[in-house]
């Protein structure tokens, strides 16, 4: 009995067709579902960053985070992780004797995730988690920068490091470099690579740039 109740359902389901309307309900349920996994576990917490400035989570490998430490080799002091996502380049940068190691992220999920693992090493309490918008954080107590961000903000983001760190302070990108910067140096190969930045030569060459514009202007 059962079985033939099943076998009627099924027979209904074959005859019906899938109008525009169906498909139309359809690929507005993907749609939605695919926003509900967008805003509730990929950028939660992202509301009031425009989206020119939403970068989405992607783990840095384990080869860039090497990188990302060769560059910073022989230096000390505080260091901020802009977007650190589950916190693998605070906690390295700790282990390598940053203090205070610091990251910055407005997803909630990554930083339960980075305090769980500053925990599970032994960590807890000399690393620091923040929930902050990295475009409202205060720059100028940090040496040590770096960034795994998307290409897009980079432009934007030079402007900040350049008006608010420290004259000694030192930048290492991961993945994408800064559009308009030189580098010191560069680490690693392919999507593993590193770029870093001393903040005084970047001032220096903006600075001899302007000049020569203006004095281009007035001759
Ligand atoms: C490409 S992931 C890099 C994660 C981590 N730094 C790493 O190297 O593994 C970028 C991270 O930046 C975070 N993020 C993007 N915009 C942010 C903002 N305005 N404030 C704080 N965190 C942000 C994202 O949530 C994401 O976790």
């Amino acid at each position: 009995m059962e079985d033939e109740t099943q076998e009627e359902i099924l027979a209904q389901f074959k005859e019906k067709r899938l109008g525009g309307w169906g498909l139309l309900q359809l690929t507005a349920g993907t749609g939605l579902a695919a926003y509900a996994v967008w805003a509730g576990i990929l950028m939660p917490g992202f509301r009031r960053v425009p989206l020119k400035l939403q970068v989405p989570y992607i783990p840095a490998s384990k080869r860039q985070v090497c990188n990302v430490m060769t560059l910073l080799k022989g230096r000390t002091g505080s260091l901020a992780d802009l977007g650190s996502g589950d916190g693998r380049i605070v906690l390295e940068a700790s282990q390598k004797g940053f203090s205070p190691a610091v990251g910055y992220e407005l997803n909630p999920w990554l930083l339960r995730l980075a305090r769980f693992h500053a925990w599970r090493t032994g960590h807890y309490g000399k690393v620091s988690y923040r929930r902050e918008d990295l475009w409202k954080v205060n720059l100028s107590g940090y040496e040590n920068i770096t960034v795994f961000l998307a290409p897009s903000v980079l432009a934007p983001l030079q402007k900040k490091l350049l008006a608010e760190l420290p004259e000694d302070a030192m930048i290492v990108a991961g993945r994408f470099p800064f559009p308009d910067w030189t580098a010191c140096r560069i680490e690693g190969d392919g999507v593993d690579r590193a770029w870093a930045y001393h903040i005084q030569a970047l001032r220096k060459h903006h600075r001899s740039s302007k000049d020569s514009k203006s004095a281009e202007q007035t001759s």
